[in-house]
């Protein structure tokens, strides 16, 4: 599964990070790889996207922190990760023999946090690039989003940018009005690669007792729930920037993955669908594997962006 060596050529190149396939393991839903590595073949996958990770360790918020919803799931962990000092020294050894490009998912409250973070990673063997989550409140703007406000994206990845010469994949927040500058202020920056979306901002609510599911009240909505919205929004800003776009939001079968290329990704991740079944990326790159082979095409690279919709189709929504 995950192996195919024949046939259409599935590789791709997200600018100067190649990987055999295009399927990824998303933030958050995959741990630290080890947690998988007795049940799939990790080098099997397009590459790993650790757990977000921060300087400090964090516990993260109170109990409970996921809540099933129709199509999807809430889930309010609040980035708990074991800090950068014990993921170098805990949990790299092991990432360095996955035998998949292992990618590190960053997070911070300030710019600074997430230079210094970059720059500690940067020096570490192992480390093919860095996802930089930027759906975090920014403590320096009274808890805005970096990821809603496209000059402190343009500030906080110049800054990563800065302090580290690896491959940066930028990865976007849904929760925000207009996608484009967003996408346009990272690209300027200096990111390689945009990833998105994040989870959507969501809640529920126990109707008996009348108080919130989740302990944090609100949480992020992923899931199949989420696809719609991840597609379009890959659409937007592929058609923006001249760097590779990767999808991610509600993948759970080749389809998904081959309606996100279509829109323009060049890659995807899968996220919760990996809570369903552990060998779903895998399955989902023979799936890309046997479309391109059923469909007579030898190039994968060659889907990416291929939707065919007049300029009267971009313009209305109905
Ligand atoms: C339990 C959970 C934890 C997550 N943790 C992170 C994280 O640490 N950093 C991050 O950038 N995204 C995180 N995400 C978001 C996912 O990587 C992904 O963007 C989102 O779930 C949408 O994809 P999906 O619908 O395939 O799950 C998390 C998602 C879930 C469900």
């Amino acid at each position: 599964m995950g192996s195919k060596k024949e046939g259409p050529k599935i590789s791709v190149e997200l600018g100067p990070l190649k990987l055999k396939n295009p399927v990824m393991a998303a933030s958050g839903t995959f741990g630290y790889g080890e947690e998988y590595s007795g049940i799939i073949s990790l080098r099997n996958l397009g590459a790993l996207i650790t757990k977000g990770l921060s300087l400090k360790p964090r516990k993260g918020n109170p109990p409970p922190r996921l809540a099933e919803t129709p199509a999807g799931m809430l889930n309010a962990i609040g980035l708990e990760n074991v800090g950068i000092k014990a993921f170098i020294g805990e949990k790299m050894p092991f990432l360095r023999k996955a035998g998949c490009p292992v990618l590190v998912n960053i997070f911070g409250a300030t710019d600074e946090e997430y230079a210094e973070i970059a720059r500690r990673l940067s020096e570490v063997e192992g480390v093919a690039g860095l996802e930089v989550n930027i759906s975090c409140p920014n403590l320096k703007a009274g808890g805005c989003l970096f990821a809603a406000e496209p000059k402190a994206v343009f500030q906080v990845v110049s800054r990563v940018r800065q302090a580290s010469p690896c491959f940066l994949m930028v990865k976007l927040s849904p929760n925000v009005g207009d996608i484009v500058p967003v996408a346009l202020a990272a690209e300027e920056a200096g990111a390689d690669a945009l990833s998105l979306i994040n989870t959507l901002t969501g809640m529920a609510i126990d109707i008996r007792t009348r108080t919130p599911i989740l302990g944090n009240i609100t949480g992020g909505l992923s899931g199949p729930a989420i696809k719609p919205i991840g597609l379009r929004m890959v659409w937007q800003a592929a058609q923006a920037v001249r760097i590779p776009v990767v999808g991610v939001g509600g993948i759970g079968c080749a389809e998904d993955a081959l309606e996100y290329m279509i829109a323009g990704a060049s890659a995807v991740q899968v996220g919760s669908a990996h809570f369903i079944d552990p060998r779903a990326g895998l399955k989902i790159v023979d799936g890309i594997h046997d479309y391109l082979k059923t469909q007579g095409i030898p190039d994968l690279s060659s889907l990416v962006g291929s939707l065919k919709a007049g300029q009267d189709n971009r313009k209305t929504d109905r």
